[in-house]
């Protein structure tokens, strides 16, 4: 499916829409509040932020938490993210677990990395995960004499 590009009023809304995620972000270990907004392409709006944990390895993105939002209502179809943190002079990078996330719905959506004063940088997924393993990767041919226990 094509990718349908967002009007600048979507875009500024989507990254509102992450600021206002981060709100409820739960990281206390951390004190890095991450909230992201996710567009599907009939026009949906899923919001997520990050959840830490005391077992501190349990924590979970924000990024990954709204796609698994999404799809977990049975959407996934998506056209754009948006992600947010409270720094002030570096755009908010995904971190690579995430970014394979991401991929797995496509590679040609996109990536609105933020700022606090919500300037942001456009990028795609993969522009974001270049080379990537996907899906389809999984179907392509392999030599015929894999041993039978695998
Ligand atoms: N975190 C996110 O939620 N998204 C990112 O893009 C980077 C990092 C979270 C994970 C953890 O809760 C905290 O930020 C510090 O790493």
């Amino acid at each position: 499916m094509d990718q349908r590009h967002l009007s600048q009023e979507e875009v500024n809304e989507l990254i509102h829409q992450s600021h206002e995620a981060k709100t409820f972000s739960y990281s206390p270990y951390s004190k890095f509040r991450v909230g992201a907004a996710l567009k599907t392409r009939d026009g949906r709006v899923f919001t997520g932020c990050n959840v830490e944990n005391a077992c501190y390895n349990l924590g979970v993105c924000a990024e990954r938490n709204v796609i698994a939002k999404a799809v977990s209502e049975g959407y996934k179809d998506f056209i754009a993210i948006a992600i947010a943190s409270d720094m002030e002079k570096e755009f908010i990078s995904p971190c690579g677990a995430c970014r394979q996330v991401m991929r797995e719905f496509g590679c040609k959506w996109e990536v609105y990395l933020t700022k606090i004063d919500k300037s942001y940088e456009k990028m795609t997924v993969d522009e974001l995960l270049p080379r990537s393993f996907g899906p389809d990767d999984l179907c392509k041919k392999k030599v015929s004499n894999i041993p039978s226990n695998h």
